[in-house]
């Protein structure tokens, strides 16, 4: 359940779209909002991973022996971009428990507006993987198109961001730096406000899901 072009697809399915309403309610509790933002994270593992390629293998049923449909294996890695892309990675580890995983640690140079790299550890052999990298808000597209960058330095090739909500400017920034990598969201908001936030969006997604502020 999703609209989609090449480069952006938006999960339309119901469940995430109102599980995506309670999270950007003013009044939803820390606890609430961590735990929404793991059901969703689930719902978007299963739109995300849509494409892997499918192999057979051979199976005893109870009855008879099968051809029985089996992923590839594709091996895969998922890319936390801190630190709010954690609170999405949970959900996904649980679907995926054999994916490896890395971080990618940015922090905005208060004078440059830059993003400046405070931590960067992946797994190994990230070219014959499919990376997915994380991070629950796409607003202005810096730090993502940085974490982008640092990903394809590593080796990186077969690449999907996945957030949960984007603004139009930093899918438009992705689309200008990056447009190999697809982007999975559960929604596209209107813009974004003087501080780069996402209106109407659902805040400081970190605050939110960490409770701090
Ligand atoms: N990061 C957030 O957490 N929220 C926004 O609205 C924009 C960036």
């Amino acid at each position: 359940m999703s609209h989609t072009d090449r480069h952006l697809t938006v999960v339309t399915h119901p469940l995430v779209q109102h599980k995506l309403t309670l999270m950007r309610k003013s009044d939803t509790s820390t606890a609430s909002f961590r735990q929404l933002l793991r059901e969703i994270s689930l719902l978007l593992a299963y739109e995300v991973t849509r494409d892997l390629p499918m192999t057979t293998t051979r199976i005893d049923t109870p009855m008879q022996p099968m051809d029985a449909p089996a992923i590839e294996g594709k091996k895969l890695a998922l890319i936390s971009i801190l630190r709010a892309g954690n609170g999405l990675l949970d959900g996904i580890l649980e679907l995926i428990p054999s994916a490896r995983v890395g971080f990618v640690g940015l922090y905005r140079d208060p004078e440059t507006l830059k993003p400046v790299e405070y931590y960067f550890k992946v797994p190994k052999g990230l070219g014959e993987r499919l990376t997915i990298a994380v991070d629950p808000m796409l607003a202005t597209g810096n730090s993502s198109v940085a974490a982008i960058d640092m990903l394809k330095k590593a080796g990186a090739k077969d690449i999907i961001f996945l957030c949960l909500l984007a603004a139009p400017e930093g899918v438009a920034r992705m689309k200008e730096a990056h447009p190999d990598v697809p982007i999975v969201t559960a929604a596209l908001d209107e813009k974004l406000d003087d501080h780069g936030y996402i209106v109407p969006g659902l805040g400081d997604a970190g605050d939110r899901m960490f409770g701090t502020k």
